[in-house]
């Protein structure tokens, strides 16, 4: 009946449930002058595909400001601000010349750094190329990606380059994909490893790895770089031990999307590097490479020719699929974008398995007040001479079923191989693979960081 009251005490709260405090605007808000949006800026930033930079400019927003990218005819890449200088008429619509681009209203040529080289419209005595700055942002191309430094000038840190780019027999295939919401709930998806157990196994069904319907047991470390979830699980004899790392500010390294963990092996690298960039504040980029070599997909599931701009090749991450269906078996995209535009962490009551989403927002932050207050950045140092370690991989060895605490023995199995992935950081991949294998079976390393077996091997 209408007006009806209800006595119980938890049920029916919709009325008392309205409200929708405001978002967590020091980790979400990325425009200029933004605490986050100068954290982000103090790193390079990818933003575009290489392959998409033809014979016209390319209009591209990147944390909220409005650019223009091109190719001249030199082949240098130039990202400039989208309105020109005189009068504001956009550079999309400039003519690409053989050293920067000219404004299609009056001519008006710019160079890849936004030096303004010509005035044609003005007298030849006209002074007002030399006292008017354009903006542009220094760029770096590699591997099919573009990059763009877009902090203070004369601050971009050297451009980072991750030991997983050799992996050996590996092709790095680049992506871009799109998803209308803001970049931190899609970026901590990657430190939420709950859900693969049940969005992509038990929800709707399995969608990518059978092996994702066994139950984890889940633990979180710092790594040099930021942060890795470990997560451990038993297949009959075999322990799997995967790593999934963070690499801050909004970096992100997968194992195998469909690793079965059939076959033994240590140190398996990445199938995914990627970066979550925001376009603007309630759209996201998410730039990367899929890697593609046999040993990461034995059983050819993936498909190189769906990746791309706006594509990938694997479900859920936003391709173009009916709405029905996409509420029959949602996939990352849905879930993400349906947590709001901009997820209010007001609303959230975050649980025991959202460890890796706390921990994330709790280093981003510390990120963002180191920035503003003290004016430092944290920035990877390479070994001399060699790439920056990384720390995603996986490990499959035997382990034998401890009949008293299963859970225990693999909990420590996934521990060592932790431990060693940091301690080993260092060694040549082909030592830490060695290095990896001795930590599982239970050896130690000495103080003086010499390999020392002082616990019995568990095999063999
Ligand atoms: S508006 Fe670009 S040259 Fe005039
Ligand atoms: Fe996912």
């Amino acid at each position: 009946m209408f007006g009806q009251m209800t006595t119980a005490a938890q049920g029916f709260q919709g009325y008392n449930r309205r409200d929708v405090p405001s978002a967590d605007g020091e980790l979400t808000r990325t425009g200029p002058g933004t605490p986050c949006g100068e954290y982000l800026r103090r790193y390079w930033q990818p933003f575009i595909m290489a392959d998409r930079l033809k014979d016209l400019p390319v209009a591209v927003r990147v944390m909220g400001e409005d650019l223009v990218v091109f190719r001249d005819r030199s082949g240098e890449i130039g990202l400039l601000n989208r309105h020109c200088s005189h009068r504001g008429a956009s550079l999309e619509y400039g003519v690409i010349m053989e050293h920067g681009l000219s404004c299609c209203y009056h001519g008006w040529h710019y160079a890849v750094d936004g030096t303004i080289l010509a005035t044609p419209g003005d007298p030849p005595t006209s002074r007002v190329k030399d006292r008017v700055v354009h903006g542009a942002y220094p760029v770096r191309e590699y591997r099919g990606i573009v990059f763009a430094y877009m902090g203070p000038p004369d601050t971009a840190p050297a451009f980072p380059l991750y030991d997983t780019y050799d992996a050996p027999n590996a092709d790095l295939v680049p992506f871009y994909l799109t998803i209308p919401c803001n970049w931190l709930q899609a970026y901590e998806n990657t430190q939420d490893p709950v859900h693969v157990l049940f969005l992509h196994a038990r929800s709707t069904g399995v969608q990518f790895a059978q092996s994702n319907t066994i139950a984890q047991l889940v633990d979180y470390r710092r790594t040099p770089l930021g942060m890795m979830n470990m997560q451990t699980r038993r297949l009959g004899q075999l322990a799997w031990a995967r790593t999934v790392e963070t690499i801050l500010p909004n970096a992100n390294q997968t194992g195998a999307i469909w690793e079965e963990a059939r076959e033994e092996k240590a140190f398996q690298r990445v199938a995914i590097t990627r970066w979550v960039v925001p376009v603007d504040d309630t759209n996201t980029a998410i730039i990367g490479w899929r890697y593609f070599a046999a040993a990461l997909d034995p059983e050819g599931k993936g498909d190189r020719s769906q990746v791309g701009f706006g594509s990938i090749d694997f479900i859920g991450q936003g391709e173009p699929r009916p709405y029905e269906e996409t509420q029959r078996n949602p996939g990352d995209y849905e879930a993400q974008v349906s947590q709001r535009p901009i997820a209010v962490h007001g609303l959230e009551n975050l649980a025991a398995s959202d460890r890796g989403v706390a921990m994330l927002r709790q280093l981003i932050r510390q990120g963002i007040r180191t920035l503003t207050k003290d004016g430092l950045v944290e920035h990877p140092a390479p070994p001399m001479g060699s790439a920056i370690p990384t720390y995603t991989q996986d490990t499959v060895l035997p382990l034998p079923v401890d009949p008293n605490d299963d859970a225990g023995a693999l909990k420590r199995f996934g521990a060592r191989i932790a431990e060693s992935l940091i301690a080993d950081r260092n060694s040549t991949p082909v030592e830490r693979a060695e290095r990896i294998r001795k930590a599982a079976f239970g050896e130690t390393r000495s103080h003086d960081g010499r390999p020392g077996a002082v616990a019995p091997v568990a095999r063999l």
